[in-house]
């Protein structure tokens, strides 16, 4: 199976082997996916973006009832990277908490000693721009609250598997007609000079690239509308790309709606290479 475990995590407090790294079966992670995960990403060991990271975190944990104190963790998701033998490299830092271990309820349970996991991985984030996916557009079965970065990620990754059964490398999701986000990235349709992306709220992750691109729109005169993009419209599209951490920015060459191709392209248009040499330029010289 592609990748490997990372040697080392921090669990509620320790740096363990992975192997010695053990929880219960009763974590309510396990037993009903509460928790909320985040992942920040290092260029040759300088973060990027990590208050808005921190931030999102911050958020999801409110939004899910649980009280955790974040203090010292800027230090921690370095202590990461240099046990990781990453801190000049890129690389990427995945934290995990979760409500901790309880009978289980159906309820929340208060006053509970909530998992704490951490660990950093190797990411490849040199040439994004020379790689480029294909996609499948599919239903969004997913909850009302995708605003939320959970680790309940059953919906995503049934809908992801869709695409990877077709050897292509992303599943698109649409409800009611209209294209929400990708199932581990956000999505910009770019029409005449036009960029549209879904705009926040609960349909969507608040992705932290989508909202650093959107500020890159704004910088270099680029018009972008936070608009949903109805599906009917692809094929009118003349170009696209996704957003995420580690993806930055991902040409989308092909667009596959019910076994149909909507939209092809081979080369990276006018705004697509803007942005990515402007992300490129900003990620290069933290
Ligand atoms: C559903 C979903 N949307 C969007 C994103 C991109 O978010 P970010 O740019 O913060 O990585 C992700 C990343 O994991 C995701 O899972």
């Amino acid at each position: 199976m592609k990748g490997s475990f990372p040697k080392e995590v921090y669990l509620n407090g320790e740096w363990l082997s992975s192997e010695a790294a053990k929880i219960s079966v009763f974590d309510r992670g396990f037993m009903h996916g509460d928790g909320i995960y985040e992942v920040i990403p290092f260029y040759k060991g300088k973060s990027f973006l990590l208050s808005e990271h921190l931030k999102r975190l911050k958020y999801c944990l409110s939004e899910i009832y649980l009280d955790f104190d974040l203090s010292g963790i800027e230090g921690l998701v370095y202590e990461a990277l240099q046990r990781a033998k990453l801190g000049k490299e890129d690389a990427a830092v995945y934290i995990q908490i979760t409500r901790g271990v309880t009978p289980r309820t159906h309820f929340i349970p208060q006053n509970t000693e909530p998992t704490f996991l951490m660990y950093a991985f190797p990411a490849q984030l040199g040439g994004f721009e020379n790689r480029s996916w294909k996609v499948l557009l599919y239903q969004d079965l997913r909850w009302q609250r995708c605003d939320i970065k959970t680790t309940s990620w059953l919906a995503n990754t049934m809908a992801n598997s869709k695409s990877h059964e077709l050897g292509l490398n992303e599943t698109i999701l649409y409800r009611d007609g209209l294209v929400t986000e990708g199932s581990h990235s956000s999505i910009f349709f770019i029409k005449g000079n036009i960029v549209y992306t879904h705009p926040e709220g609960p349909a969507i992750l608040s992705g932290i690239t989508r909202k650093f691109v959107i500020g890159l729109c704004k910088e270099h005169g680029i018009t972008l509308h936070e608009e949903p993009f109805p599906l009917e419209e692809l094929g009118n599209v003349h170009e696209v790309f996704c957003t995420g951490t580690t993806t930055q920015i991902m040409q989308v060459t092909e667009m596959i709606y019910k076994g149909k191709t909507v939209f092809k392209s081979s080369d990276n248009g006018e705004v697509l290479k803007k942005l990515q040499s402007a992300f490129k330029e900003k990620t290069r010289s933290l």
